[in-house]
Order: C-alpha cells, then structure tokens, then sequence
C-alpha cells in the first residue's frame, strides 16, 4: 500500500514529524541522505505506526500516493534547494513538495514560482513547537496555494496541536506567506523571551533573589494573565540544579545564539517601515550579549551606579508582572501590525484572527493571551493597532504606571531592560497625536530642501533658510 505523506530528512524534527503522521494512522514513506539514520527511526519507532523506509530516492518517492505531498525537513538555506533539484527527477504532475523548516520566505517566494513553473506544488509551511511540538502536536502554517493546501489538509490538521477541538493549523496565503508568519511568530519569541530576561535580570541584579527565588515568581505568574509556555519553561529553568547542586543557569555562559528568523523579523520591518521596536531590541540585545569579551573588559574600566540590594516587596513584584504583560501587548501589537503591513506590501489575504488561532497551542509562544487576541480580530472591529483594542488598552492602562516605575528603577540602577524601555517608548510616542518630527521636518527642509506639510493649509511647502527667508508651495 502506498503511503500518505513523504518525509525527507530525519533529523530530530523530521523524524519526529514523521512520528507523528504515523501515529495519527497515516501511512508515512521515510528517506534521510544517511540510510543510518532511517535504520535507526525504523528500529525505535517502527512500531508506532505504518511506516515505509527507502533507501534510495526513487523508491522513496515511488512508496507516495499521487499527487504527493512530500516534507522536506533539512537545514534551511542552501540545502532546500538541493534537496528540490534531487526530488525534481521523480516526481510528477501536481506532486506537493512541502518545506517544514524555517525558511527565508523571500527563497519561499522565488521556490514557489520555480516549481509552479515545472508543474509542481510548493508549500511553505512554519512549524513550531520544537521537538515535542513536532512530536505530539505542532503548530503549522502553510502557505502555497489553496487548491494545494487542500490535498494535505486532512493529514496536517490531525498532526498539529488541538485547542478547544480546533486545529492549530489554517491554510496562511500563497507563495511564502506562511513562512513570513512562521518568521514573525520568532521574532515575537525573541521579544517574549527578552522581556523574560530583563525579568529576570531585575530580579536577580536589583532585588538579589536566587534562581529558585525567581523560579516561584515565575510559577506564580504561570497562573495570571502572563500565563504561557515561556513562562512555564522559565520556572522550570531556574530551577534546575546541575550535577553540583546548584542552578544551573548561573553556569550557562549568558551569550545567546540566534539562528536568524528573529533578524530576519526585523529586517523585514525596516523594508516596511514598521516600528517594530520591541522584537528589534530583543535581536540587538543578543548581538550585545554576544560580544562577551567587550563586555568582560568594560566592565573593568566603566564605573556601575551604587545601588543598594532590598528583597522585593509583593508589590514590587507584581510591578515587574504588569511593565512585562504591558511589553508584552506592545510587541504582539508590533507583530501583529507587521503582518498587516507585509499584507498589503505582498498582496497576501492574511487572516489574523486565524493566525492568532493557531498560535495558541502547539507553538513555543503559546499562551492563554492568544485568545484576547483572536477576540479582538474576531469582534469585526479591529482597531488599527491592537493596543486600541478595548481589552489591551485597559491592561496597558492599568500596568502603566508600574511599567514607567520598573523600568526608572531599572535605569537608576544600571540594569538593562531593552525590550522594556523600548516598548514604553513607543507607547508614549504612540499615545501622542503630535510628536516632534515637525523638527525633523524643519531641518530636512533646512539642508535639502525636502519641503514640509502645514498643519494649517494642504500642499507641500519649502522655505528658502538660507536666502531671503521666505516660504514657496511647491505642490
Ligand atoms: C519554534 C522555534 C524554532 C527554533 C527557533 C530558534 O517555533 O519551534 O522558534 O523554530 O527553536 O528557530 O531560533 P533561534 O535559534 O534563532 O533562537
């Protein structure tokens, strides 16, 4: 009997996609370029459903059920082209060649028009969730043509995560969208994670608390209005006590890695124009931490603010709770505009209110706040940044002033809280219908003649600074 689904490429979130099909009943053929590897998938796991390794390429894509639809979970970049050229030589008509990895959705784009130009279908589907999620339930996004997502519907919506009987997977749009929505969920992690951090770091470096300390903090908040998967995961970090019994995260080395979908997050915003502050700081924040031997070294010539160490009251607390939940709409609120923005920038028909469906189970930003969210895209009346949405604007309302006083705390201290400040920063300049770019304005007419518009009257106008002063309309 031939299989329901491919999966090429069984490295841990392959193989565990694979896994998954398989358990869910589906027929799953399995091929990796070393044949170690789908031995040793066959011999662990054989047992969990109907699965049918191949050794070689065109017996692979033979075991497939026409037309096929075939995932390809390789190392984003340069080896998903290859991987399509290898595939090319076999298939037929109408086969679906399904990349699951984090791909640059600009290299989905160009993929989708190659292959819709062989007569072959390429989907770009994000999955998150990690190991587990790709294991038990991840949440997807594909994207691609309908006609397309709709010959792997049935198998996808049963592998991915389940939130109130609904599937954590909806068709996205065409060409890369869906892995332009994957990019955007990772660059709301980067922030997400971020804002944890400078958490975290308030706690420890302000108030003195231990990792365990920090550790019940996090717990707590688990039950709240922050309550997530990172949040979760947060506790359980903190605390984990390695082989010498103490936590282990004051032994990790505190420079972060990034693979580049938050970047990429943020490059794409600076091409829309989008301020997405709160994700850029997060992506500039691990570029900082990565450039530990500078640091090591400013440390040693660069004086630190006295600032005395005091134990938390619960009200300090909880004002470190409300200036990270009001971070945390800003960055969504960033997010969520930037899809908008890419929308119409690619003429995509991105549903939010569906995104923000899916991403509330299986993904690592999962969180009971996703549901506030698909509200407010589903009330009809979404406002034109969610932080205007009734129920944002009263949270961010209410957390205002303890946000303005952690992050104060933070600066006379010295601590650094990026993603918090920025995020009050563009909500104060958000909050204002007149800023000072009327200056900016004023000084770009200044030396190059770029002209202004009035408040007063329409038009464009320039003044001639360095002649007789007087003022022209130019349009
Ligand atoms: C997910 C994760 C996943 C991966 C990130 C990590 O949604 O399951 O986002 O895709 O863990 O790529 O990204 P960095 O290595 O850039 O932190």
């Amino acid at each position: 009997e031939l299989a329901d689904i491919g999966v090429f490429g069984l490295a841990v979130m392959g193989a565990n996609l694979a896994r998954n099909a398989a358990r869910k009943g589906f027929g799953v053929a399995v091929f990796n370029r070393n044949g170690a590897r789908t031995d040793e998938l066959i011999s662990e796991h054989g047992s969990e459903g109907r699965f049918t390794p191949s050794k070689d390429i065109a017996a692979f894509v033979a075991s497939i059920k026409r037309p096929r639809p075939i995932i390809i979970m390789v190392k984003a970049g340069q080896p998903v082209d290859d991987v399509i050229e290898e595939l090319i030589p076999y298939l037929e008509e109408g086969d679906i060649i399904i990349d699951g990895g984090n791909s640059l959705f600009t290299d989905t784009n160009r993929r989708f028009h190659y292959l819709t130009g062989k007569k072959l279908r390429f989907i770009g589907m994000g999955v998150s969730g990690g190991e587990e999620g790709a294991l038990e339930g991840p949440s997807m996004m594909p994207g691609g043509t309908l006609e397309a997502y709709q010959r792997i519907e049935p198998i996808v919506t049963k592998m991915a995560a389940q939130v109130d009987g609904e599937p954590c997977c909806v068709y996205i749009g065409t060409e890369g969208s869906g892995h332009y929505v994957k990019m955007v969920h990772n660059g709301i992690e980067y922030a997400d994670m971020q804002l944890i951090a400078e958490a975290y770091d308030l706690f420890k470096t302000v108030y003195g608390l231990s990792a365990p300390e920090i550790a019940d903090i996090f717990a707590d908040w688990k039950t709240g209005d922050l309550d997530s998967y990172l949040i979760e995961i947060t506790a359980a970090v903190l605390r984990k006590t390695d082989s010498t019994g103490k936590p282990l995260v004051d032994s990790i080395v505190d420079e972060a890695e990034q693979k580049g979908t938050g970047r990429w997050t943020a490059q794409s915003a600076l091409d829309l124009g989008v301020p997405l502050t709160s994700i850029t700081e997060a992506v500039f924040a691990r570029a900082l931490s990565g450039r530990r031997a500078h640091r090591i070294e400013a440390e040693k010539l660069l004086p630190h603010p006295e600032f005395p160490k005091r134990k938390p009251t619960a009200a300090d607390i909880e004002a470190v709770k409300d200036a990270l939940y009001a971070s945390k709409i800003v960055a969504y609120a960033q997010g969520f505009e930037q899809m908008t923005a890419a929308a119409k920038e690619f003429g995509w028909e991105l549903k939010l209110g569906e995104v923000s469906t899916i991403w509330r189970g299986g993904c690592i930003i999962r969180a009971a706040f996703l549901n506030r969210i698909r509200e407010a895209y589903e009330s009809g009346v979404a406002a034109p940044n969610l932080i205007l949405q009734d129920y944002f604007r009263d949270a961010i309302v209410k957390a205002e002033p303890s946000w303005r006083k952690v992050v104060s705390l933070a600066i006379e201290a010295g601590v650094p809280v990026p993603a918090f400040t920025s995020s009050l920063a563009y909500y104060d300049g958000l909050r204002r219908a007149r800023g000072p770019a009327n200056l900016l304005q004023g000084l770009r007419d200044y030396f190059g003649a770029h002209t202004y518009a009035r408040l007063d009257k329409p038009g464009k106008f320039h003044t001639r600074w360095s002649q007789d002063g007087s003022e022209v309309q130019t349009s």
